[in-house]
């Protein structure tokens, strides 16, 4: 194994930072913080750039900390990228990567900072859903940063009580690919749900895959004073309290009056869809489109008291967007990671009567990419928020609201 000695310098996406080695090559190393002088194990090696692990820290930051989960760390679960650092650097850190992706892939020059959620424990007990991977032996594992070697995990200080306390209290899990472990937050009770994958379902829980699991697979969970009825299966918003930031940011920026006509692109089981059936009335309208087939069907089931919202099973795109409905007054943008197709973002703002967008997403690369074509279109950015719906790893979540800038 070859061992390097870096001064580390800013945040690089994928959890590290990066530093200049004395043979000239550029190292992106995990563990470690800005400005700390590391001795690193390098972990992967290409002629320009290599990916390194510090371990063993010379100088340390004044921003270091005990990691509060004994399974983080070099060459443990990769799961978490900054378990190591303070909350209040964990923000600052994520503050860079994000005004730096607006400014290099958007070319926004923008003072955004990433908002601290309220959490009672720094970040941690936040999550409703943790997926595992099972060892041949029934122990819940999950796996080595870029690798898929399994590291015995056998509870997750990210998942919300119920989720830990499950964990702690099932000693064996029945041998499957992986294994989901859902707690919702409900109005009155938490019921937590165990899933098991099968060789041929692997793909199950991806954003995009479709699922034949039973309606005794949904749970209840409240957002406000809303219900809805989530399969394992469809995308629910992962941090406990992401559903109602988020819902909140995009009532805030549609502007919703009584009449008016809404896309909601991406809509999964009909979060952001509910909220904006109930604002417009039945005098407007809310189209959802949806690829995943249980996201649909629990959508539709969430909105069935709402007559005049329609769920489309279908990819979002050019064709799907024009069919929709030509009437649209407002949208919402909320794309797995990949963002938008190009296409469907010229077909929005061919609709005459848009005049509002919000966008949401979890990969700041692919927002600022889609809001450099909106605006290049003739969109302006209204606001823009991020918060950090992530603790401890280096993922977030940012908002924009775009509006028909008055040249159009
Ligand atoms: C980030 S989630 C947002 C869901 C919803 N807005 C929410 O907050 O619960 C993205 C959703 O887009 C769906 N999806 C992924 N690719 C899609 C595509 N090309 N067309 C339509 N939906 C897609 C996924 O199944 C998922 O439900």
């Amino acid at each position: 194994m070859t061992h390097v000695e870096l001064t580390l310098g800013a945040p690089a996406s994928g959890g590290g930072f990066v530093a200049r080695g004395d043979d000239g090559r550029v190292y992106f190393v995990r563990h470690g913080l800005p400005g700390e002088r590391v001795r690193a194990v390098v972990t992967e090696e290409h002629a320009k750039w290599a990916r390194a692990d510090a371990i063993e820290i010379l100088e340390a930051s004044g921003e270091r900390v005990d990691p509060p989960c004994e399974f983080a760390g070099p060459g443990k679960c990769g799961g978490c990228d900054y378990q190591h650092a303070s909350r209040s650097s964990q923000l600052a850190l994520k503050t860079q990567l994000l005004q730096e992706q607006l400014r290099r892939i958007g070319k926004f020059d923008l003072d955004v900072k990433v908002e601290d959620v309220e959490s009672p424990n720094q970040g941690l007990g936040t999550r409703t859903r943790l997926r595992f991977g099972v060892s041949p032996t029934g122990q819940l594992g999950m796996r080595r940063h870029g690798s898929h070697d399994l590291i015995p995990t056998p509870t997750c200080l990210l998942g919300v009580s119920p989720l830990q306390e499950t964990m702690t209290k099932t000693s064996l899990w029945d041998e499957s690919d992986d294994v989901l472990i859902i707690a919702l937050p409900q109005s009155d009770s938490v019921e937590v749900r165990r899933v098991m994958f099968t060789e041929d379902e692997h793909d199950l829980i991806d954003e995009e895959g479709d699922s034949d699991l039973s309606d005794t697979d949904l749970q209840e969970t409240h957002v406000g004073q809303m219900s809805f009825r989530v399969s394992a299966s469809s995308f629910w918003q992962i941090h406990e309290q992401a559903p109602e930031i988020l819902v909140q940011e995009v009532l805030q920026g549609l502007q919703l009056s009584a009449g008016d006509h809404v896309m909601d692109l991406y809509c999964g089981a009909g979060l952001f869809t509910k909220f904006i059936a109930d604002r417009v009335g039945p005098f407007g309208s809310v189209i959802g489109i949806e690829s995943s087939q249980s996201a649909v069907e629990d959508a539709t089931r969430n909105l069935v008291e709402y007559p005049w919202t329609y769920i489309q099973h279908a990819s979002v795109n050019k064709r799907s967007i024009a069919h929709a409905s030509p009437l649209s007054t407002h949208a919402v943008l909320d794309p797995p990671r990949s963002g938008n197709d190009r296409s469907a973002l010229l077909a929005l703002n061919d609709l005459e009567h848009l005049r509002r967008i919000v966008s949401v997403s979890c990969d700041p690369a692919t927002f600022a990419r889609d809001l450099r074509i909106l605006v290049d279109l003739g969109w302006e950015i209204v606001s823009l928020r991020a918060f950090d719906l992530f603790p401890m790893t280096e993922h977030l979540e940012c908002t924009a609201v775009l509006g028909r800038s008055i040249a159009h």
